[in-house]
């Protein structure tokens, strides 16, 4: 291995000795290296100089110690490398802070090639991590200009091919429309894929904007299942809509609400064969009922959630072949599709239950799925509910 000149090392240890000595035999060895006796003083002088590579750092010193310097250097993200120095009586600590993300550890006393060998190690992962992410970072930024380029584009595409549908530029017979209305599914299941990407994106970098508001549920609901009355009945599915004769509210992004309701029943109609059946359910649970939920442990509960009375459970079942219960977590990660080959069969990145997933958090809502191997399978989300009354003229949904 090369001696990685020119990174800037710091040397943070509460015995002047240890640490003069150390600032000789590293300058020696051509880096640039610094000297403090304290954690403060470290903390100190990584705020002001960004340019340390890595820090030599005591675990045990008097006031701030190495332990909490690594703790804060990890909480801002740093990518500095940091080897942690261990006195005597304090391995256990040091196995700890590898947790914590320290790079390496070096129990005193130690031999100087030693302490060069794991300098010259951790330097060159540090840099291994750094060009890794860089090339993830290019690859996000390609995939995202590529699909913000690409909507434009289909939607145009998706217009033109409606105008010929409708029958504006001459009569169009049933075979043809079929055929047209297929193109344009194909189309909207891209535009979908990449709403999906980018507001995954935006949400994972705290940019999504939502205009949360009061919004009717069964409103909604019977919105989205009239968009997917006409594919079902094309695949041969029975697609039905179960909801109780209620004005019930919640505090949703509309839009954004109905984008997850047509990534589950896009999900449903993908994975259901023909013959098969698809439910969409909505109930009212109030006070304790709650309770007798089960809600798996995966499912992240938001803060003050049981404290209110009134939820709805939304249910989306179908008769496909379901998903086996050790993949009922990771299914809600981007990019995740457990049959890969079936999904890929299929159509689809992974990334329309990681979007449901952030929006139902961002309506302080809870999302899971249910395993009915061999049956199907069921997504559930719970919702508070803002206020609920019985609907003056609700008329039973006809899809
Ligand atoms: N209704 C369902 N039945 C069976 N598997 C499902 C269902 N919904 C989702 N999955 C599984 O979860 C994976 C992730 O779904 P999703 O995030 O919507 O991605 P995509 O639809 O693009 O594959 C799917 O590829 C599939 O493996
Ligand atoms: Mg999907």
């Amino acid at each position: 291995m090369k001696i990685q000149k020119g990174n800037k090392i710091l040397v943070v240890d509460d015995e002047p000795a240890i640490g003069k000595t150390l600032k000789e035999f590293l300058d020696l060895q051509g880096y640039t290296s610094s000297m403090v006796s304290s954690g403060s003083d470290a903390m100190d002088i990584l705020e002001k100089d960004k340019n340390f590579t890595l820090v030599l750092l005591d675990i045990k010193m008097p006031g701030i110690s190495g332990v909490t310097v690594l703790k804060h250097l990890k909480s801002l993200c740093s990518d500095i490398a940091v080897i942690m120095m261990s006195g005597h009586g304090s391995e256990a600590l040091a196995v700890e802070c590898m947790k914590d993300g320290a790079d390496d550890y070096i129990s005193k006393p130690f031999s100087f090639e030693d302490l060069q060998q794991r300098i010259e190690r951790t330097l060159s992962h540090r840099e291994e991590r750094i060009e890794k992410m860089r090339l993830q970072q290019e690859k996000d930024d390609f995939i995202l200009m590529l699909s913000h380029d690409m909507k434009n584009p289909l939607t145009a595409v998706i217009g033109s091919i409606d105008i010929i549908r409708e029958g504006c530029l001459g009569t169009v017979n049933e075979e043809q429309e079929e055929y047209l209305q297929s193109a344009i599914d194909s189309c909207n299941e891209v535009v979908l894929m990449i709403d999906n990407l980018l507001d995954i994106k935006k949400f994972e970098a705290g940019k999504m904007q939502m205009n949360i508001r009061p919004c009717n549920i069964n409103e909604l609901i019977s919105k989205v299942s009239k968009q997917f009355a006409r594919p079902a009945r094309h695949e041969g599915i029975d697609l039905s809509v179960d909801l109780e004769p209620l004005k019930t509210e919640i505090e949703v992004d509309k839009n954004s609400f109905i984008r997850v309701l047509g990534n589950l029943l896009g999900n449903a109609l993908k994975f259901t064969p023909q013959g098969g059946r698809i439910s969409i359910s909505c109930h009212c649970i109030t006070g304790k009922g709650i309770l007798g939920i089960k809600i798996p442990d995966y499912a992240q509960v938001p803060s003050d959630f049981f404290k209110r009375d009134h939820f709805v459970k939304v249910v989306v079942s179908d008769t496909g072949n379901g998903i086996p219960a050790n993949e009922l977590e990771c299914i809600f990660d981007r990019y995740t599709q457990f049959n890969r080959k079936t999904g890929r069969d299929l159509g689809g990145a992974g990334m329309g239950l990681a979007y449901c997933k952030l929006a139902i958090e961002r309506f302080q809502g809870m999302i899971w799925a249910e395993c009915k191997t061999g049956q199907g399978s069921e997504f559930v989300i719970l919702l508070p509910v803002i206020k609920s009354s019985e609907a003056e003229a609700f008329a039973p949904v006809e899809v």
